[in-house]
């Protein structure tokens, strides 16, 4: 569904009329296109003193064919950068946080319009002392903030990289790199990504980082889903698309538009696993990607609501991927270096009114990334999950006008995100390069007001 203010200010006559009055100023956000320049300009890569990432990230964005000016010519008022990258693991105590003002302070206006803005650091909780820690942990406050300041559909992160995988670190540090200086992370702000140990394997070609994987989207007829078959596909997955019988016509059109197949299955169905499990094996003897991304709302306040609008909702939205979870598992049909990628909401992290069944499920998803990802990193799978927020599609398509139109402005780029954005970052997390990332939920929300 079409978002028609986004729409009218990118005129002449909503552009006048925005400055006027002072409106909400929804920028154009730039999205992947395969070819693209990972980055549309020059990158200012700076460190504080004794960062041990800096010169690992010089060798990776100069090995991806970016320019790095000088940080000490840079400052001029004409220098126009795609992003600043700042290498914050030296800083070790309160005092040494001076340092970030003094790299972003004259640059803070020279970004291009959605530029990226990445500060990397060290896990607060590998400090060697409670003074770094204390200090690695202020960066989360600078990120935030200037994904709130910067504006013109700039976005900010904090990646967390841990100091004891520095010898198996650079892969899944590039793939991280490239998913936050890339459109694909278009509607992805003030988010804290934590980079551990894990394999990673690179791709041949960085364009169709998950050739020749066997990805099952659940799902996949519309909305989330059925972008998330043509993303993955687009970067060279096998995409088994999952949907109940009743959506049977949408998803063979999906199915058939991305050269992949379709499952006719309600998860929800008693032998759903063992169904899917047998399917998965006798077609393509594994699945090494599952992206549980089918749910439903069946919104009620909680004294209105019938039992079955709660049970359904637990069951669609988390139990069955428990269920799945454990018979894939079991049949050990997941290889090493598999992925599996929940759909959370934010909801599940701020909680709705009228959604206590809804939010509870999807809390619940992150309880099962919590508590599962430590388990699957020993048999070299991740489990990560994406809590989208306020998407484009017919499910926010329903939301009283209203609301709806609160729901879009209040995030940092004062718009809904689409299909296409939560697609691609579930996307990175699935990539064989990303293996080093697991145990984390991504809020795909614009850098939302709700639950930060
Ligand atoms: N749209 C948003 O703003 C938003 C925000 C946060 C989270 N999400 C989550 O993203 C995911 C996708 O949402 P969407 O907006 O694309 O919704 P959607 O309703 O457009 O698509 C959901 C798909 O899941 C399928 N499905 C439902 N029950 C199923 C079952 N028992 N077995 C198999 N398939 C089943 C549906 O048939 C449908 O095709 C959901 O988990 C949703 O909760 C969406």
């Amino acid at each position: 569904m079409s978002d028609r203010y986004a729409s009218f200010v990118q005129t002449g006559a909503g552009r006048a009329l925005v400055k006027r009055l002072g409106l909400p100023d929804p920028p154009r956000l730039r999205r992947h296109t395969p070819g693209d320049p990972l980055v549309p300009g020059p990158v200012l890569l700076g460190s504080s003193t004794g960062g041990r990432l800096a010169e690992p990230v010089g060798k990776i964005l100069t090995a991806a064919g970016i320019e790095l000016p000088d940080p000490a010519a840079a400052t001029g008022a004409t220098s126009r950068f795609a992003a600043l990258v700042y290498d914050a693991t030296g800083i070790t105590d309160s005092t040494e946080l001076r340092q970030l003002y003094d790299f972003f302070h004259p640059h803070a206006r020279a970004l291009l319009p959605c530029g990226r803005v990445i500060v990397l650091g060290t896990p607060p909780a590998e400090g060697d002392s409670p003074r770094e820690a204390t200090a690695q942990r202020a960066l989360e406050g600078l990120t935030r903030s200037i994904g709130k300041e910067f504006g013109r559909g700039v976005t900010a992160q904090l990646a967390y990289v841990t100091r004891n995988g520095d010898a198996g670190t650079p892969v899944s540090l590039e793939s991280t790199l490239r998913f936050l200086l890339s459109g694909r992370s278009a509607y992805v702000s003030g988010q804290v990504i934590r980079v551990g140990t894990g394999t990673a394997t690179a791709p041949a070609d960085w364009d169709r980082p998950l050739d020749g994987q066997v990805v099952l989207v659940t799902g996949a007829a519309r909305g989330i889903g059925a972008a998330l078959a043509r993303v993955l596909a687009r970067d060279g997955a096998r995409v088994v698309a999952l949907d109940i019988p009743a959506a049977g016509d949408e998803l063979a059109a999906v199915a058939n538009e991305v050269g992949g197949s379709a499952v006719q299955l309600d998860l929800t169905a008693a032998d759903a696993p063992t169904r899917l499990a047998e399917h998965l094996a006798r077609r393509h003897g594994r699945v090494d990607v599952v992206v549980h991304n089918a749910g439903i709302t069946r919104d009620r306040t909680l004294g209105r609501m019938d039992a079955d609008r709660w049970d359904s909702v637990i069951d669609v939205n988390l139990s069955s991927q428990e269920r799945i979870n454990d018979v894939l598992l079991e049949r050990d049909l997941i290889p090493a270096g598999g992925r599996i990628v929940s759909v959370s909401s934010i909801a599940g992290i701020a909680g709705n009114r009228g959604q206590t069944n809804y939010a509870t499920s999807k809390a619940g998803v992150i309880g099962l990334v919590d508590s599962l990802a430590p388990v699957l990193r020993e048999r070299g799978i991740s489990l990560n999950a994406v809590a989208p927020g306020f998407i484009e599609t017919r499910l926010t398509a329903r939301i009283p006008l209203m609301i709806r139109e609160a729901g879009r402005r209040m995030n940092s780029m004062a718009q809904g995100g689409l299909p296409v954005d939560v697609a691609e970052t579930i996307g990175w997390l699935s990539w064989p390069a990303t293996g080093a990332v697991s145990g984390n939920i991504i809020r795909v929300c614009g850098q939302s007001l709700l639950g930060a």
